[in-house]
């Protein structure tokens, strides 16, 4: 990802400093106002529906997997209440299975924890604020039976590291 990102910023600085360089090259050339205006308002008609026609595309490209319609559909969840307080976090149940979906219930006994649900080599799945006074649900779906990770995402103070925990998903056809 950072390598594309990379090789787009470079690409985008080379045409950039080619409008500059055209510039620089028209820069003594006498037209007249009205020439230069109507090819202006032209061009930024085509650049308007442009970006008009890439925002839909791109909207619907990237929203096709819509998460909130998987909320509706969490009838049969696993519900876990978590709890969160200086510095651990307590879990009704640690074993759930994989292919239902699992409901996390999170509060906070103290300060604002950050609720981060991590796979085994640590890639982050979901978050959730975990917050006093208030309880946050975060549904998500294993896909795969594991040890997955549950590391605090707040500052909460001198231990906020050690606050992790681990969740372990049987198959899906085991209890
Ligand atoms: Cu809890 Cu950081």
């Amino acid at each position: 990802m950072q390598e594309i990102a990379w090789y787009i910023t470079v690409v985008l600085i080379g045409l950039l400093a080619l409008v500059f360089l055209r510039v620089l090259w028209t820069s003594n050339r006498q037209a007249s106002y009205e020439d230069v205006a109507r090819r202006a308002y032209s061009f930024r008609g085509k650049l308007f529906w442009l970006a008009i026609i890439a925002g839909v595309v791109i909207t619907g490209a990237t929203l096709i997997p819509w998460p909130h319609a998987t909320f509706a559909a969490a009838g049969d969840a696993q519900v876990v209440d978590v709890t969160g307080s200086q510095w651990q976090w307590e879990l009704s149940k640690a074993e759930l299975r994989a292919g239902q979906p699992v409901e996390f219930r999170v509060r906070s006994k103290d300060v604002n924890h950050g609720f981060g649900l991590y796979d085994q080599s640590l890639r982050m799945l979901a978050q959730v604020q975990a917050m006093p006074g208030y309880t946050n649900v975060l549904r998500y779906t294993f896909a795969q039976p594991g040890e997955y990770h549950i590391l605090c995402m707040e500052y909460c103070g001198v231990a906020h590291h050690a606050m992790r925990a681990t969740l372990t998903v049987l198959p899906a056809d085991q209890k």
